[in-house]
C-alpha cells in the first residue's frame, strides 16, 4: 500500500486500511514529536484559506515545520483568481503552477464563501483534478477530514482501556451527534466527517436535531452504508434528550439549516436568529448524566453557553484539547504519507 500522491478531501475516500495507517503513524509521531524532522526537509506546503482559522492554520504550520519544511499562508486577496463575477486566473492554471513549487496544497472554504452548499467541495475537487501534488481539505462546506482523523484518534485514546491505542475500542460504542443552539451558523463539515469516520470504525451513530436541521441526505446514506458494513447502527431523533441515553461519545455542535442559502447568499443572521430560539438544545450536566459516562467532544471553536455549558466543556470527561492537539499529529502523518517518502507500515 502507498499513499504517496493521494488527495484527502474526505476520509470516506480512503480505505479503512489507509485510515489505520495514518492513525498508526500519527500515534508514533505523537510519541516522538521531533523524530521526523527530515520528512519534508526544504519543502513548502501551501495553505489556501478563504476563511479564518485558529487550529487548522497553526497546526498545519507547526506540522510543516516539525517535518523539516515550511507552510506558506495564502488567501484569495493574495491571488488573482477568476470568480463568478470577476475575471482572473483559472483553477487549472493556478493548480498546475502551484504544483511546480510546493509538495502539497491545503484549502479551506466554508459556508459563507460559497453561494450554495456543495460549491466548496466542487472547488476542492477541481483543484485536485488539476494539481499534480496532493490536495488536502482544511475544512470545506461538506467535509473536514483532518478533523475527522483527530476526532477518532482522540476517542480511541480516551476509550481504550488502560490508556493504550486500540482502534477496536470504539467499535460498538455509541456516538451521539447532537445539534446545539448557537450564534455561529456553522457549516456541516465537521459533523458529517465525524459521522462518516465514526461509522467506519464500527460506532453506532445517533443524530439528534430539532425539526428543520436535516443533514445532507447523501452523507446520511453513506453513514448508513458504513454502519451496515461494520455491524453498527444509525438512528435519528428530534428529541433533545433521547439520544443521550447509552452514549459513550457526545458531540454537540450547531449546524446550519438546509434553507441557509437564498438567491445565492448565505443567510447568516437569519440562521442565527432561528437557531437561538432552541434554547433547550444545549449539552449540559443533566443530559450528560443520562449517558454511559460519555466523553464530550467538539472540534472547537466552541460556542460556550449555547452548544455546551462550561462545566461540561471544561469537565473531566472533555477530550477537546486532546482532539485539538491530535490535529497536529494526524496532519503530520497525512503529509508524511502523501507528500513525503514515508511508507505505511
Ligand atoms: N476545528 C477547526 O478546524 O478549528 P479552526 O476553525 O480554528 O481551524
Amino acid at each position: 500500500m502507498t499513499l504517496k500522491g493521494r488527495d484527502l478531501v474526505t476520509t470516506q475516500d480512503w480505505s479503512h486500511e489507509e485510515l489505520l495507517a495514518a492513525l498508526d503513524l500519527a500515534v508514533k509521531m505523537k510519541g516522538d514529536r521531533y523524530g521526523y524532522t527530515n520528512v519534508l526537509k526544504d519543502r513548502t506546503f501551501f495553505m489556501f484559506f478563504y476563511n479564518p482559522s485558529v487550529r487548522t492554520r497553526q497546526s498545519f504550520e507547526c506540522a510543516a515545520t516539525e517535518l523539516g519544511g515550511h507552510a506558506q499562508f495564502l488567501e484569495p486577496k493574495s491571488m488573482r483568481l477568476k470568480t463568478a463575477t470577476t475575471a482572473g486566473e483559472t483553477i487549472e492554471d493556478a493548480a498546475r503552477v502551484m504544483s511546480r513549487y510546493a509538495c502539497g496544497l491545503g484549502i479551506r472554504i466554508l459556508e459563507d464563501k460559497v453561494s450554495a452548499y456543495g460549491e466548496g467541495e466542487e472547488l476542492i475537487r477541481e483543484y485536485a483534478q488539476w494539481a499534480e501534488i496532493p490536495v488536502v481539505s482544511m475544512a470545506h462546506d461538506k467535509f473536514h477530514p483532518c478533523q475527522g482523523l483527530a476526532d477518532i484518534m482522540g476517542w480511541i485514546e480516551w476509550l481504550t482501556p488502560g490508556g493504550g491505542f486500540d482502534p477496536a475500542a470504539v467499535k460498538g460504542k455509541k456516538l451521539l451527534v447532537t445539534w446545539g443552539h448557537g450564534a455561529l451558523a456553522r457549516s456541516l463539515c465537521s459533523i458529517q466527517e465525524a459521522m462518516l469516520i465514526g461509522s467506519r470504525f464500527g460506532m453506532d451513530v445517533t443524530v439528534a436535531a430539532p425539526e428543520g436541521y436535516d443533514l445532507d441526505g447523501e452523507i446520511i446514506k453513506w453513514t448508513h452504508e458504513n454502519c451496515k458494513a461494520n455491524g453498527a447502527t444509525l438512528a435519528t431523533t428530534n428529541d433533545v434528550e433521547a439520544g443521550y441515553k447509552g452514549a459513550h461519545v457526545v458531540y454537540s455542535r450547531n449546524w446550519m439549516s438546509p434553507r441557509a442559502y437564498i438567491d445565492g447568499e448565505f443567510q447568516k443572521q437569519q440562521e442565527i436568529e432561528k437557531a437561538l430560539k432552541h434554547t433547550d438544545w444545549i449539552c449540559d450536566a443533566p443530559k450528560m448524566a443520562l449517558t454511559e459516562d460519555a466523553i464530550f467532544t467538539h472540534p472547537m471553536p466552541i460556542d460556550r453557553g449555547h452548544e455546551v455549558t462550561d462545566d461540561v466543556a471544561s469537565g473531566e470527561r472533555s477530550c477537546i484539547y486532546d482532539v485539538a492537539e491530535n490535529r497536529l499529529h494526524a496532519q503530520k502523518a497525512v503529509m508524511a504519507l502523501t507528500m513525503g517518502e514515508v511508507k505505511p507500515e
